[in-house]
C-alpha cells in the first residue's frame, strides 16, 4: 500500500494549479469548458459529444463506485452519476468544488460526495477501498508528476476497473509546440501517448481504446 505524500505547501503550486483555486476561474471555468474540445480540435466537439463518449465506453453501472479526479465544475462527475453510480468528485481547489456543488444541487445529484484533496493523497484506506472506474479529463496535464499520478490511479483501480482519460499530448506542428511552450513553463503537462501507456502497462493495465483529434486525446485503460 503505498503511504500518502504529503500536501503540497502553496507556494509549492504551479501557476496553473494555484489559477484553479482562484473564485474567478472557478465561475469562468465552464465558459471555456464547453467550447474547449471544439477549439482545440478545430472540428464540432461539444462537451455533450466527449460525455457521451465517457459513457459509451465506460459504463458505469448503478452502485459502482467511481472516482473522478480534477472535477473542476463537476462536469464528469454528474454524467457518471446519471447511471446511479458512486461517484468521489475529487478537486483541491474548494472554489471549483463550490460551483460543483451548486451544478449538482440544480440537477439533485444524490450519488455524488465531494472531496477537496489531491489526487496523490487518496488511498485504498482514506478512499475506503478500490474504485470500478476512473475519469480524469484534462488533469493529467496538471499533475506534478505526470507518471506518479498515473501510478496512483492505477493502483487505486479494482482488477477489470476502467480509466478513461481525455488530455492533450504534446503537439507534432510547430506553431502547435510554440502556444504549448508558455503554457509548459506554467505547469501545464503535455504527456505522450506512448509514455502514459509504458506507464500504465507497467502498473497492470492494459489499452482498450483511443482516439486522437489534434492534440486531443481519449483513451480507456482497463486494469488486469
Ligand atoms: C483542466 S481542469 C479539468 C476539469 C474537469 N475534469 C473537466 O474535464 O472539465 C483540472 C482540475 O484538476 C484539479 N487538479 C489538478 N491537479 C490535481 C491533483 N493533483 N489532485 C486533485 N485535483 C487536481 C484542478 O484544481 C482543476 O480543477
Amino acid at each position: 500500500m503505498n503511504p500518502p505524500i504529503p500536501l503540497p505547501t502553496p507556494s509549492g503550486r504551479t501557476l496553473t494549479q494555484l489559477t484553479n483555486t482562484w473564485k474567478l476561474t472557478a465561475l469562468l471555468y465552464d465558459l471555456w469548458r464547453v467550447r474547449s474540445l471544439s477549439l482545440l480540435t478545430g472540428q464540432p466537439f461539444s462537451l455533450e459529444r466527449e460525455l457521451n463518449l465517457m459513457l459509451e465506453w465506460t459504463q458505469p453501472k448503478a452502485l459502482e463506485r467511481w472516482l473522478d479526479v480534477g472535477t473542476s465544475t463537476g462536469n464528469y462527475a454528474r454524467a457518471l452519476s446519471t447511471s446511479g453510480a458512486q461517484v468521489i468528485a475529487l478537486d483541491f481547489s474548494g472554489p471549483m468544488l463550490e460551483v460543483a456543488h451548486s451544478k449538482s444541487e440544480a440537477k439533485s445529484s444524490s450519488h455524488i460526495i465531494y472531496r477537496q484533496d489531491f489526487l496523490e493523497n487518496l488511498t485504498f484506506e482514506n478512499s475506503e477501498g478500490p474504485f470500478d472506474g476512473i475519469a480524469v479529463g484534462a488533469t493529467l496535464n496538471e499533475f506534478w508528476d505526470t507518471q506518479v499520478a498515473l501510478e496512483r490511479m492505477a493502483h487505486l483501480l479494482k482488477p477489470g476497473g476502467r480509466l478513461f482519460m481525455m488530455y492533450l499530448t504534446e503537439s507534432k506542428t510547430s506553431l502547435g509546440r510554440l502556444i504549448q511552450s508558455p503554457l509548459a513553463a506554467s505547469g501545464v503537462r503535455f504527456p505522450l501517448r506512448k509514455t502514459v501507456k509504458e506507464t500504465l502497462e507497467r502498473c497492470g493495465m492494459h489499452y482498450a481504446r483511443g482516439e486522437q483529434h489534434g492534440v486531443v486525446v481519449l483513451e480507456l485503460y482497463l486494469k488486469i
